[in-house]
């Protein structure tokens, strides 16, 4: 059993857990992460990255978006609960070097995701620009932290609501232009990772990004996180999760994450209706199922 600490919510569902986790502190790298089973039975197993760690007390923080029935459980737990199984540190860690002029952009979660290489890059001696980016002000994460490991930070809000509105492709072309960009790390939604990608193409940046397939055993072994990078096959929990955004097939990595769609709605529906069960079943569904399953106890 791993001790939850401390749980605090950063934003709606997006909540901060730091755990006891003594082995995974003392050797997590950047970009690691680790496999969580909620359910100590059947539960299904879900790859978190580490977003930080402290080995003296021997703790690890994750970041987690309910997104779906695990998540959403996890968000539930309290300080004082434990989690039944934290497997890790697991994947290659991110590559960290000086490259000069480091950008690092974060998408909604993505920037729990990217934080921890955005303070590798800054302590081997990067200068670290950080672009974060939500829909909301109320979904943008982390502004504190990574104001205090980047030398420069832009806030970018879909609806202006905080920051500058736009998106963050915007403010990664202008910083492009103005010139002197030396290596991109971005992670997020993957149709942003894809447009990134795109923005630093035609200038030859080398661009990195975190793959987000499904994960099983997150050892090599069932094949379930396979992606294709460079017209090769490769397994995101071995041989990544980091990779060039040029080399990547996002429209293959789409496709597979849609995979479960119906199977994890349906486990989300049955989730919502045992916890809250004054919802009651949706006869409205059973009577016309074109009408979709209950999203969000709705
Ligand atoms: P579901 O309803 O079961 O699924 C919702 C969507 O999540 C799916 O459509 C699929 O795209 C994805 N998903 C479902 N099951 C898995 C799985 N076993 N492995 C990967 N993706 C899955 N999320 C965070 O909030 N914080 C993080 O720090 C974080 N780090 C990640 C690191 C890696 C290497 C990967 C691959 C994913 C990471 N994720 C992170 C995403 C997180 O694993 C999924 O949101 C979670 O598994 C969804 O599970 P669910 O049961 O709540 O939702
Ligand atoms: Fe099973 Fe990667 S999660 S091979
Ligand atoms: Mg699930």
């Amino acid at each position: 059993m791993f001790a939850i600490v401390e749980a605090t919510f950063l934003a709606p569902d997006v909540k901060r857990f730091r755990i006891e986790a003594p082995r995974v502190a003392r050797n997590r790298q950047a970009g690691q992460f680790v496999i969580v089973r909620v359910e100590a039975e059947h539960g299904e197993r879900i790859p978190l990255t580490i977003a930080d760690s402290d080995p003296t007390a021997g703790t690890i923080t994750i970041i987690v978006q309910g997104v779906g029935k695990t998540t959403k459980m996890l968000n539930r737990l309290e300080a004082g609960d434990s989690i039944p199984d934290v497997v890790g540190p697991l994947g290659e860690p991110s590559d960290i070097q000086n490259f000069g002029t480091v950008v690092v952009v974060g998408g909604g979660v993505g920037t729990a995701i990217a934080y921890p290489t955005a303070v590798a890059m800054k302590q081997a001696g990067n200068r670290v620009i950080g672009i974060v980016g939500a829909r909301t002000k109320e979904l943008l994460i982390l502004e504190e932290e990574m104001a205090a490991t980047t030398d420069q930070l832009h806030l970018m809000t879909d609806d202006g609501s905080y920051g500058e509105q736009g998106f963050v492709t915007q403010k990664l072309q202008q910083l492009i232009d103005d010139g002197g960009i030396d290596h991109v790390l971005a992670i997020g939604p993957i149709p942003m990772m894809a447009a990134i990608a795109e923005v630093t193409r035609p200038h030859g940046i080398k661009t990195i990004v975190s793959l987000n397939p499904i994960m099983v055993d997150g050892t090599g072994m069932c094949g379930g996180c396979r992606v294709t990078v460079g017209g090769e096959s490769k397994f995101a929990c071995v041989d990544g999760p980091e990779f060039d955004a040029h080399d990547v097939d996002f429209k293959i990595l789409t496709q597979r994450n849609k995979m479960y769609r119906q199977r994890e709605q349906r486990s989300l529906d049955e989730f919502e209706m045992t916890t809250q069960p004054e919802l009651g079943p949706c006869h409205l569904q059973e009577e016309h199922p074109e009408v979709g399953p209950r999203v969000g106890g709705v």
